[in-house]
């Protein structure tokens, strides 16, 4: 079947509101076609276009891509520039087809040490879509879980001294607003590609009851077909959040 009849097969009224995905293997589909890492990471830009578009055709809210970890950094120079650099201009290349589609964009990780890499232009393009009520897309780049948390034990710390929060009053609610995440829910399915069944620090707060859907799939092969299968796959499970 292909994607246009699997998305027919949707139950809207159980669609995950907030699918995340881990986009991992672009190195090993090019060891595979014997070519460099970074002709991977290439094709792999041409996986979240795809995905972008299916998600938008099928009527996703929210859409979290893992683009760039807090220990990506430890790779080589040359990947490290090539990632960054490859990330901001297909950004450049395809940021007003997706505000064409009504996409509110936004980058959630920590902007320290990406002060050079970012695009002024994409920044203050991205503003302009936060009006759009369309597919949410967040691009998690210098993203790590742990500095998430980090991050909002030092703001919270902050607010507490000058006596803005209480320290009595914070609860699930108030920390999940401190964090790069804030107001956007929690993610019902996590999807991995390239056979890996880890979080590496994706989303560690927000994922205690998402769903998990690996593939073997290597991130530059993944389909429409095989992202819409992952919906259908989590529209049959049940989710217990340990009630029975
Ligand atoms: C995913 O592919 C891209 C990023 C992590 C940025 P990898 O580069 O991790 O590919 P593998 O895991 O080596 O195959
Ligand atoms: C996770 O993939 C990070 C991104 C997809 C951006 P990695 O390839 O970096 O993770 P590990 O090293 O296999 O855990
Ligand atoms: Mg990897």
């Amino acid at each position: 079947m292909n994607y246009k009849e699997l998305i027919k097969m949707i139950n809207h009224e159980r669609m995950p509101k907030h699918i995340a995905i881990i986009m991992d293997g672009n190195g090993r589909w090019a060891d595979e076609h014997n070519t460099k890492r970074v002709i991977g990471h290439k094709e792999g830009a041409k996986t979240v276009r795809r995905i972008v578009e299916t998600a938008v055709e099928a009527g996703l809210k929210y859409l979290t891509i893992y683009a760039f970890s807090t220990e990506n950094w430890q790779r080589s120079k040359q990947e490290v520039n090539y990632l960054l650099k490859l990330i901001m201009d297909s950004l450049v290349k395809e940021i007003d087809d997706l505000i064409t589609n009504n996409v509110n964009i936004r980058f959630i990780g920590s902007k320290k040490e990406l002060e050079k890499s970012y695009n002024k232009k994409v920044l203050n393009t991205c503003k302009t879509s936060w009006n759009n009520d369309g597919l949410h897309l967040n691009v998690a780049m210098n993203y790590g879980g742990r500095r998430e948390l980090i991050d909002a034990f030092k703001l919270m710390s902050d607010d507490i001294i000058s006596g803005k929060i209480e320290a009595e009053r914070i609860d699930d609610e108030m920390v999940s607003n401190y964090l790069y995440t804030a107001y956007i829910p929690d993610p019902d399915l996590i999807i991995r590609t390239s056979g890996e069944k880890r979080l590496s620090n994706f989303l560690v707060w927000q994922s205690v009851y998402s769903e998990f859907w690996f593939t073997k799939t290597l991130w530059p092969d993944f389909s429409r077909e095989e992202f819409i299968q992952s919906i259908l796959d989590f529209q049959n499970r049940k989710r217990r959040y340990g009630t029975r």
